[in-house]
């Protein structure tokens, strides 16, 4: 396992990448309304990343994935593919937004509900959420991964929540996909020790039900074996000489 620190003009550029990420997901927002389809969104932030932002949505051809982002509606955990389905009220969905910028990559993701939703979903998108900023905020120089995955696995069991264990949180930078991978479990003191200058994503799925997971026939979208509701939110976090700085940080977060 080799993890690149990232040099100061990288920094830079990852926090430009970072910045355009969270404003297509700010763009976004006002469009996720009952009736609208997947691909509709994905048509919609396509166009303002190739057009607007001068970018490049990371997820369109990236190991064969059709689309430009990721939409993940209720039972589905990750890696919803778009399509031509239509969101309807009480509704949950995550949007995953992965935007290329000068090289460099911007990784992050937002539940959004549709019209009025059930207490339940409601209540598992603000744990989530939660469990998120509980792992950010352990990062710094000479904290472990086990210390980030104790802190989300500790909020989520506690409100009676699983842990999506298959999929993790990465490093990333020019690649999408860089070591070490972020468990979203884990136990303090143990696992890599962060640096100043490491740039990973954290981005726990917790379920309603059973943490178990399968994968459709899609070969890309990962749904709840038991179908419950399953929630996401994602950021990009740069390790700082004594914090960190949330990279995708939106507009309503600033
Ligand atoms: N954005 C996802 C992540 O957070 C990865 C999506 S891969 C794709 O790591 F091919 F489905 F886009
Ligand atoms: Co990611
Ligand atoms: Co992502």
């Amino acid at each position: 396992m080799s993890i690149i620190i990232k040099t100061a003009s990288e920094i830079e550029k990852m926090r430009i990448a970072g910045r355009l990420t969270a404003d297509v997901l700010d763009m976004i927002a006002e469009h996720i309304v009952p009736g609208i389809t997947t691909d509709e969104l994905d048509q919609i932030c396509h166009d303002y990343i190739v057009n607007v932002q001068q970018a490049i949505p990371a997820p369109l051809d990236y190991r064969g994935f059709p689309k430009s982002i990721c939409t993940s509606v209720n039972q589905q955990v990750c890696h919803g593919i778009p399509s031509d389905k239509r969101l309807k009220k009480g509704d949950i969905v995550n949007i995953d937004i992965t935007v290329i910028k000068d090289d460099y990559h911007g990784d992050s993701s937002k539940m959004f509900g549709i019209g009025v939703i059930s207490q339940p979903a409601q209540r598992l998108i603000n744990v989530t959420r939660e469990a998120l900023f509980l792992g950010i905020e352990q990062v710094k120089p000479g904290c472990t991964l086990g210390d980030i995955g104790h802190a989300i696995q500790t909020h989520a069991e506690a409100n009676y929540y699983s842990v999506v264990e298959e999929y993790c949180g990465h490093g990333i930078g020019k690649s999408f996909h860089e070591d070490p991978q972020v468990l979203h479990y884990g136990k303090p003191n143990t696992g890599v020790v962060l640096e100043e200058g490491m740039i990973l994503t954290i981005e726990p799925m917790l379920n309603i039900g059973k943490r178990h997971v399968k994968v459709l026939g899609d070969k890309w979208t990962v749904v709840t074996k038991d179908r419950s509701l399953s929630a996401q939110w994602e950021h990009t976090i740069l390790v700082t000489p004594t914090s960190y700085e949330i990279l995708t940080l939106r507009q309503e977060e600033r």
